[in-house]
């Protein structure tokens, strides 16, 4: 996809780290104008040098934002068209996981900020982004495999996921109006810091297809398909939460369990 967003502004959320930081890495080798947007300024300033030292044909730029907060979202946005003029891309995937407290532990403070940050923090973006998306522009969401089926490990997170995809469906008409797209992706595991593992490098492009069947992905395989989901090719996915999750979901029972006493 060698240049497949030359001349477009693309907005990427969570973009400090894990699969927000490999998007906006391939963003910006793609041409676009890249903002990096985080809660951790530090951390989207350390992606936004990366890309300038890699030779990036486009400058990218670091906007710290607070997704749960909807007057940042709102700035930040109105941050990005003060200084590029225009929206083309929005991938709203900034998320938290916590410590995956069951329902045994978890706690309403707990249920509240895993939706508050993950549903409410989405929400925010997409009412931020939807009066300024370019005709002809996306917006990817990162909701979860816990979005499509349950996750007793972690049940808030998994409502909270379950509700982003709802939302996606909910805003296709209003972006429609703006000639533009909206989607969910769905991925299964992925190795983060948000579960406790080290960012990565970018994948050789040889690497990328070797994942084991059911295996952890890497945050470059859940970046590729945001950017194909928000490029000219995907321009017939609209409304999907599309699932990429090395076929965990795949069957009803990968594990036989024992039934009966
Ligand atoms: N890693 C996985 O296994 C996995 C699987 C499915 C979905 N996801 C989702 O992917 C997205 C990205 O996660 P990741 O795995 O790259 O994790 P990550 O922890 O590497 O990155 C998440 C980023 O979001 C930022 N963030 C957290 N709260 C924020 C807030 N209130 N405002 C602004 N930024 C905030 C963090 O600072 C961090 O940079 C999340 O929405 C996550 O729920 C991850």
């Amino acid at each position: 996809m060698a240049g497949t967003f030359t001349g477009k502004v693309a907005l990427v959320t969570g973009g400090a780290s894990g699969i927000g930081r490999a998007a906006a890495i391939r963003l910006a080798q793609e041409g676009a104008r890249v903002f990096v947007a985080d809660l951790n300024l530090a951390g989207a300033e350390a992606v936004v040098a990366e890309i300038a030292a890699a030779g990036a044909v486009a400058p990218a730029s670091a906007v710290q934002v607070d997704v749960v907060d909807h007057a940042g979202n709102q700035a930040m946005v109105a941050a990005v068209i003060a200084a590029a003029g225009r929206l083309d891309v929005a991938f709203l995937n900034a998320g938290y996981y916590g410590a995956a407290e069951g329902l045994d532990s978890i706690d309403e403070e707990l249920f509240d900020r895993l939706i508050a940050i993950n549903l409410k923090g989405t929400f925010n973006g997409i009412k931020a982004v939807q009066p300024v998306i370019a005709d002809g522009g996306a917006v990817v969401v990162t909701a979860s495999a816990a979005g499509v089926v349950g996750h007793p490990g972690n049940p808030a997170y998994s409502a909270a996921k379950h509700g982003i995809v709802g939302l996606v469906k909910s805003c296709v008409d209003a972006f429609a109006a703006r000639g533009a797209r909206i989607n969910a992706i769905c991925p299964g595991g992925v190795e983060t810091p948000l579960i406790g593992a080290p960012d990565v490098a970018i994948v050789p492009s040889a690497d990328l297809p070797r994942v084991p069947n059911r295996g952890m992905g890497r945050a470059q395989h859940v970046a590729e398909v945001a950017l194909w989901l928000a490029s000219p090719a995907a321009g017939f996915v609209n409304g999907q939460a599309q699932i990429l999750d090395a076929a965990l979901l795949s069957t009803f029972a990968p594990v036989m369990l024992p039934v009966g006493p």
